[in-house]
This record gives C-alpha cells, structure tokens and sequence, in this order.
C-alpha cells in the first residue's frame, strides 16, 4: 500500500519533527498558559486583547491536538485555560460572526470531544447556532464579516467553519444545520472555486437572487482575479472535510482540483508557498500558512482517494511540510513560535510567526504520525 510505505521510508523525519514539536511545545504550553496567542515579539508571545479575534481558538486548539497526542497534562490544563478566557466573548453574542468555527469548535469542541465536558458542547452548540443565523434565506449564503458595507459577502475562508454545522446536526439528531452547511459548500464551489481550480476569496452576492454574483473582490490577496494562497488552502481543506463528513463525491473532486492547482503553483517555488499564486515575481512574499493548512487538506484527500491516485498527494503533503521545516521552523526552545514566515495578507503583515501556522503545521505532523484527531 503505497501509503503505509511512503509514511514508513519517512518515519524517521516524522517522529524527529514531532519529538522537537512536544519538547517546544510542552515547555511553551506552560510559559504561555495565561495567554490568547497571535504572534512573538522578540520570540515571545503576544497576548490577545479582543476576545473575539478570528484566531483565539488556534493556542488551545493546538494544546489539545498535543494532549490527545501525548496525554501530557499541561497541555489540558493550558487549552481549558483558553477555553476559560474565551468565554468571556459569550457576555456579547452580538459580536460573533462567521468565523465561531475556527474559534470554538477546535477549542470548546475539541474539549467535548476528547473529555465528553458537556458545559464545553453547550459552548460549541450555541456557536453553531448563531453560525446558522447567518444564513441568507433570499440570496442563499453564509454571510461572513459584520460591517454594515458586508451584509451580503461571502469568504472562502468559512470552508473550515461549515463543519461545526455538520457536527451539531448529528449532535442534536436534527439535519438543519447540516443542509444550510451544504447550501454554503453548493455556493462556494459555484462561486468562489473557479474552473482551474483558483478561488476569488470574496463574494459579493445578491440577496434577492440567489446565485446572482454581484463581484468579486480580491481580498487577503493581490488583486480581483488573483489567487491568496491561504484561500486556496481554505478551499482545499475544507471541501475535503466537506467530503468526509458528507461523502458528497463533488467536494472530493473540488478538493482535489484545488489541491493540484496548488501543487501546481508551489512546485514553481521550491515547495514554499508564495502568499499569491497570481502576483508580479517581484517582490517574493511568502504565507508558511498557506502550505500548513494546504498539507493537513492533502494528507486528507490522500486517504480518501483510491490506491492509484494517493501518491501525488501524499508526497506532496510531505514535500510542502519538509520544505517548510529546513526552511522556515525555528526549533530555538526559548522562542515561542515554531513556524515563520507567516503572512496575513498581501499587502500587509507579511513574513512573520503567526499562530494558525503553528497550528496547521503540528495538526499536519499528527496526521502522519497517525494520532488521528480531526478536529474539524
Ligand atoms: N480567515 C482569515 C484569514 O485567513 O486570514
């Protein structure tokens, strides 16, 4: 079976990277266990102010990944220390938007799901539901930020938030949320996913007639038309999580027509993934995330693909994590980060540590040192 053998000829690579993510990680888990990380300033970890940053959930998700791996408690004791300082976001509802997925069901759900704590479920559920309430019934979609100008965008991003409705459904016997995460998937292959398997990574629709797309904008990327590497990892991962959870053959093919155009592009730059795939050559800006994320979805595709087809996408997973690991992790186990180079836009923010990439990056060890946790 090509790929039992292929992670066996690369178990030694694995099992080293993952020995220097537990020692970094456990001895970080307990520095930074009072903290909501985003980056490092002079290798240290920041601490969020605003509870209700998209990425608040990555710290704790990331403890949990490695307590279901290791079993060592610090790592609980930091994600329900998380969990504890998220739940101050509850006092003001009203201030959730789409991205509750990112933000609770790896942490609040991930807790449930690995110690049935069912005040933690609650948490999940009610996110779930206020995701649901952002359904627009007359143009069909998920709307994502809440800003007056944005009542009828849509991001490619909330790929990765759907599965939270997929889980409540069966959490709650009850296929409603599933069928509105569905309508999103339906939307999102239609228009943001184009045919070459590039993604526009905002929509703007028409609340009066679904289906009718008004523009796209170019959002965390170049330009209109562009292609922002983490969208296309976005898309990637989550229609393969759309398949698993469905078994729906159109998000497994859509996953992996994204998948190769992404192959297709970082194969261009040496396995190191460009922020955007279609940007002038000049200057070079990189997104590390962008090829965390892509790697977790590849690894997915490749298990859910049959015999013959698992190789591209598997080796491809390896190649993206291993290209990343020489160049871009920093293993000094007085620095917090792990992964550099992160970008949070084109135009912005670019070359730095960023928590989602130490997220991704670990998540994606953990798939292929086999302790299958999907969080998603
Ligand atoms: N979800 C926003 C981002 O990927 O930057």
């Amino acid at each position: 079976m090509f790929y039992d053998d292929y992670i066996k000829e690369n178990s030694e690579w694995i099992n080293e990277v993952f020995a220097k993510l537990d020692k970094k990680l456990s001895r970080t888990a307990v520095k930074s266990r009072y903290k909501l990380p985003y980056t490092t300033y002079d290798g240290v970890h920041d601490n969020a102010k605003y509870v209700h940053g998209w990425t608040n959930g990555f710290w704790g998700g990331l403890m949990w990944l490695m307590y279901n791996a290791t079993k060592n408690e610090d790592y609980k004791l930091t994600a329900l220390e998380s969990e504890k300082m998220m739940d101050k976001a509850f006092a003001e509802i009203d201030n959730f938007y789409h991205d509750v997925g990112f933000m609770w069901h790896i942490l609040a759900g991930a807790n449930y799901r690995l110690t049935g704590d069912m005040a933690a479920r609650n948490k999940d559920l009610i996110c779930a539901m206020t995701l649901m309430s952002r359904y627009n019934v007359g143009g069909d979609f998920i709307r994502a930020w809440n800003g007056k100008e944005q009542t009828t965008w849509t991001i490619i991003d909330c790929m990765m938030n759907i599965p939270l409705l997929y889980w409540a459904s069966e959490q709650i016997g009850d296929d409603r949320f599933k069928k509105i995460a569905l309508r999103f998937a339906d939307m999102a292959m239609r228009d943001h996913v184009r045919p070459d398997g590039s993604v526009n990574h905002i929509v703007v629709h028409d609340e009066n007639e679904p289906g009718h797309v008004i523009e796209t904008l170019g959002g965390q990327g170049y330009e209109v038309g562009s292609c922002w590497s983490r969208g296309d990892a976005w898309a990637l991962y989550g229609f393969i999580l759309s398949y698993i959870h469905t078994k729906e053959e159109k998000y497994l093919d859509t996953a992996k027509l994204v998948a190769q155009y992404f192959i297709a592009n970082v194969v261009a730059t040496d396995w190191l993934p460009l922020i955007d795939f279609r940007a002038p050559e000049e200057p070079v800006y990189y997104d590390s995330t962008a090829g965390a994320i892509a790697a977790c979805g590849l690894i997915e595709i490749a298990k859910n693909v049959p015999e013959h087809e698992k190789k591209m996408y598997i080796t491809s997973a390896v190649k993206l994590l291993k290209a990343m690991e020489k160049a871009w992790c920093n293993w000094e186990e007085n620095e917090d980060s792990i992964l550099q180079m992160g970008s949070e836009q084109y135009k912005s923010g670019r070359h730095k540590p960023i928590i989602y990439g130490d997220y991704f990056f670990t998540e994606a060890i953990l798939k292929l040192k086999g302790f299958d946790f999907l969080p998603w």
